[in-house]
Order: structure tokens, then sequence, then C-alpha cells
């Protein structure tokens, strides 16, 4: 027994010794063994996911020879069966692709578009006020999903497999159905209210009990529809059928010409340095990849390791640049086929340098006009984000949503999935906060074939050439400093892939003017924010409220191999490697 302990020990020194040696030769610590938290590390490929049977299916495509764009796709249809609150035929998202071959960062803009009968007061009831049941629960409330036309057309401009063998596994899961987990059986049943205003969505989804098998006969047949004829059938085919039946049923108003109409958009991704590092996010109609890289400008002029990780000091940078990000946002972000977005102008370095020089290192400064009291509505988690890497160094990067936790609440009769409501994501009424109280004006009204302004912010940062991380998150307005955070625990705070996961963050936007703090970040940091000025909204008994903020499941290269960790802040999220 003491030879095999000291074998193993002896093993594993030697890993460590071997993992040291390369870490001198001055790459980044994702993967370092000097820590409590270890992230998943592998030779080949990894897909990290908010759900391990659909990050298994992408990384079982890898370990067949595909490619990560082959992964990504197949691990974006399993997700709309696995994970049917925010995986999706019927929502739109963002795909940022690195080409291992050329360099080349492309940035796939999937998001669903207003159909023309969309009018830029929509929303508003007889009081002019917003009325959130039609904005947010309602056929209504559904822009033309994007996620099939995305996913195809990155299969076939940069995949290697056929939609066969990429989607093979999804129809499967759907027709002979997959064990449900408790996480994913509970959140069916909270999600009871909203999922019973519909019909087919309780056939579809409600009465389910944790380990039985959940099997979805309507969805497995449309995605065998879609595997046999392409993006075409859910377009123009008997899938557009049947959406536009679901939306006659009842004020819907999306017609067989409003998907025709649909079209994806490869756009040039926003980019930005840090520290050697470049990084590559999602541009309009994403505000992400501006305000990511806006806030790293800003924080570039800080000696950030002065002040300690999650210090006070340090989060008060953190918040003050947030606030004037978010301020701008509300401003001029909008869909750029649509409004003139300053891109270039936002993501200046001289901007950056003007915005800090109006920051106190000591004093909050305030956001404009708020209501006092007011609260950022409890996140609940719905969109979804998942990283791949492949053994190439091609790398993709995808968050897609149907808005909400099951989006509408509405689900396609006879086609098996849901609709989303990402209608609420552009402004039904200037200054008139929406589900994730974001304030927007003119850039991002109601127009139709517009997209609504979003805040995914899926990510590739490189160094030297090399992809050393993959990342994004759900979490609505909260995605983009969740990501923020995310890329400073790496470039900024060398932590290691799990670690730079799993640390506690925080958000501000602006408006309203309150920090939201996860557990974990001590009372001792909070208090001392608070007598900086800052508003720290307060629980029940009169201590500090904190909030889970987003899921942040990332992949990279670190030496040689590929490391991942899915955000434990998932119940089911998992990384996948081989
Ligand atoms: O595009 C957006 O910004 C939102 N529709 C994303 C929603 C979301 O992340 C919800 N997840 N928690």
């Amino acid at each position: 027994m003491f030879r095999s302990l000291f074998l193993s020990c002896a093993l594993s020194l030697a890993a460590i010794s071997s993992v040291s040696a390369k870490d001198s030769a001055g790459s980044n610590a994702l993967m370092s063994y000097d820590a409590i938290q270890h992230p998943v590390m592998a030779e080949n490929g990894m897909v990290s996911a908010q759900d391990r049977i659909a990050a298994e299916v992408g990384r079982d495509i890898l370990a067949r020879g595909g490619n990560a764009i082959d992964a990504a796709v197949a691990t974006g249809f399993a997700l709309a069966v696995t994970h049917p609150q925010a995986g999706n035929l019927g929502g739109g998202g963002f795909m940022m692709v690195h080409l291992a071959e050329t360099g080349e960062v492309l940035a796939l803009d999937f998001r669903e578009m207003a159909p023309d009968g969309a009018t830029r007061d929509m929303y508003l009831g007889s009081d002019g006020e917003v009325d959130n049941r039609l904005a947010q629960y309602s056929r209504l409330s559904a822009g033309v999903p994007g996620t099939v036309m995305g996913l195809l057309e990155a299969l076939e401009k940069y995949g290697t497999m056929t939609r066969r063998e990429v989607m093979g596994p999804s129809v499967r899961l759907a027709a002979k159905g997959f064990p449900l987990s408790y996480a994913m059986a509970e959140g069916l049943e909270a999600s009871r209210e909203q999922l019973s205003v519909d019909e087919s969505s309780v056939d579809y989804f409600l009465g389910r009990k944790s380990g039985e098998r959940f099997v979805q006969e309507d969805l497995a047949k449309t995605l065998r529809r879609i595997m046999k004829s392409g993006a075409k059938e859910f377009y123009e085919g008997k899938t557009a059928e049947l959406i536009v039946a679901e939306m006659q049923e009842g004020r819907g108003v999306m017609t067989l010409q409003d998907l025709a109409n649909y079209k994806t958009v490869t756009r040039k991704a926003v980019s930005g340095n840090y520290k050697g590092h470049t990084l590559y996010a999602m541009s309009p109609p994403s505000s992400g990849g501006v305000h990511i890289v806006q806030m790293l400008n800003i924080l570039s002029g800080y000696n950030l390791k002065g002040d300690g990780h999650n210090s006070a000091a340090y989060l008060h940078k953190l918040i003050e640049v947030m606030r004037r990000a978010y301020a701008d946002r509300s401003k001029y972000l909008g869909d750029p086929d649509f409004v003139d977005v300053p891109v270039a102008a936002l993501t200046a370095q001289s901007y950056a340098d003007t915005l800090r020089e109006s920051i106190s290192v000591t004093v909050a400064s305030k956001s404009s006009e708020i209501s006092p009291g007011a609260k950022l509505p409890y996140e609940s988690v719905n969109t979804t984000h998942y990283s791949v890497i492949d053994k190439m160094g091609n790398a993709v990067s995808v968050t897609y949503t149907l808005n909400f936790s099951y989006g509408s609440g509405y689900s396609v009769d006879g086609a098996g999935f849901l609709l989303n409501n990402e209608m609420d994501d552009f402004s039904a009424k200037p200054g008139s906060p929406n589900g994730y109280g974001l304030i927007g004006g003119e850039a991002n009204k109601i127009e139709p074939r517009k997209r609504p302004l979003s805040s995914m912010t899926p990510v590739i940062v490189k160094k030297e050439g090399k992809v050393v991380l993959v990342t994004g998150s759900p979490g609505g307005s909260t995605i983009i400093t969740s990501v923020l955070q995310m890329v400073l625990n790496v470039i900024e705070w060398d932590m290691n892939m799990a670690e730079a996961v799993n640390k506690p963050r925080i958000h501000h936007q602006w408006l309203p003017d309150i920090v939201i703090a996860e557990p974990g970040i001590s009372h001792d940091t909070l208090r001392r924010l608070e007598a900086m000025g800052h508003n720290l909204p307060k629980d029940e008994k009169g201590g500090f409220a904190q909030t889970v903020l987003g899921r942040v499941n990332s992949v990279g290269q670190s030496q040689g191999i590929v490391v991942g960790s899915a955000d434990p802040r998932g119940p089911d999220s998992a990384t996948a490697g081989y």
C-alpha cells in the first residue's frame, strides 16, 4: 500500500514539476497546480457548457475528428433538447469563431429580428405605459428566431461534418429521451405559472419528475426535418407554417414573409488590447464587445494589482467603470444596420483616459436620477453560454437565448419548442426599464426588421497568436460585467481557469444606482464600499443582499494542453474534454 501511495505521489510530483518548468517559460497560469481549485485538463479538445449531456455531445464530436465549429453546432442543438430554459431553436444569439488556420476571429450575429408588423409603440397600453405582460409573456414578445440559421451557417462555412453527424445526437436525445436532472425538473416546476398560459407548453414541459426519461417527440420531428432539409425547412417549410399557426392562436404578428426574410450577419469583431492580450468580442447589436473593451481601456490606467483582488479599492474602480459604460450603453447602442453606433469612439483609448479622469479613487460618483430602493429584478438563469476549443486551436464562443427562462412561455404547437421574448430587449418606451432594469432610448427603439440591443458577450482572448481564453455568460444586463471580471481574473490576476470562474463577482449598471454583490465578497469590504458612497441593497434582516451573477463556462489553452472550467453556479454545468 505504501508503495502505491509513494508511486502515485511521485507521479503527481513529476507532473507538477513538468508543469512548473513550462510555467516558467512565461505562459499564462490557466492550469497552475498551485491553487485550491483546479480546471479540467485534456490533451486535445474541450467543451464547457451549462449542461453535462450537451457538453459530452460536443466532446464526442471532437473525439470523432470534428473541429470546434462542428462541436459547437452539435452542442447548440443538443442544448435545445437538454436545456430548454435557454438552449433553443426558437431564439437567437451570437457566435465568435477563431479559425486557427488564418488566425481570424469572426463574429456571427444570429440575433432575432423584429417582424414587419412591429411598431415603435406596440407594447404601450392605453395609459401610455409599457404593458409588461405583452412585452414579455405573449406571442407578440417573440422576435424572428435566428438560432437554426446561425448554427447551420457556421457548420456550412467553417465546419467539416454533415448535418446528420452533428444533429444526429440531438435527434436521438429528443426521440429517446434522457434522464431529467433534479435541477431541471425543479426549474420546470418553478416556471409552472409562466408555462401554464399555453396548452402546448403545459403538454411539453410540465408534470415532469426528476430522474424520469424526458422524451420530446414533436421536437425530435422538427430536428429531423431540419437535419434532412437544412435551415430552409425552419424558415420556409413545415416548421415555418407551424410557427405562423401558433402566432394566429392569438396576438402574434410574425408571418411566413418575416421568417423568409430572416438573415444572419457576419460582423467585424470588436477588439481591444489588455496587457499583452488581444480580446475579440461581439459587435453591435450586442453592447458586450464595445463596453468590455471600453471598461478594460479605463482599467488599464490603474495599478490594480496594488489594490488586491476583490478589495474595496479594486471593486470601487470596477463599479465606477461599469457605471460609465452602462450610461453610454443606454444612449449610443443599438442595431448598427439602423443606427450609427460610435464603436471606434467608445473603444478609443483617449476616450477611456478622459473617463478615468472623472473617477475619484476614494469617493463614489452618483448615477443621475434613480427611484430610491429600486432593485434589479431577480436574475433568473436562462440565457446560456458554452465554449469550445479543438486541438488545432480553432475556438468557438456561443451565447444564445430565449431571453427569459423558457422565453415567452409559449411553445410552437406541433413543433415542440419555445418561442423567445426577445422583443423586450428593445426600448419599448424611452426611459422605461426593460425586464433587466435597462434603460434605452432612440438608438434601441422598435422598428421592423431591427435587432434588439443585447448584452450577450461571447469573447475570445488571444496571446501571442494562441487562444488562451474562450468565455461568455448568461445573466441579462449582468453579462458584460461578469465577463469583464472573468477576463480580469485571467489576465490581470493570473488565476487558473477554475479560480477565475469561481471567484465572487459584482455588478453595477448605472441605473438603478446600486451595487449587486455575490455571496463570498466579505461584508467588511461591502461596508467600506458603502462608506465610499455606494448604494448596497439590504435584505429583510438588514444585512447586505447578495445575488449570484453569471455562469461563465470557459475553456482555453495553456502550455500545450486544453483547460476548461464550467461555472459551479450552474447545477448541471460540466466541462468535457478528451
Ligand atoms: O440579449 C440579452 O442581453 C438578453 N436577452 C439576455 C438574457 C439573459 O442573459 C438572461 N439570462 N440570465
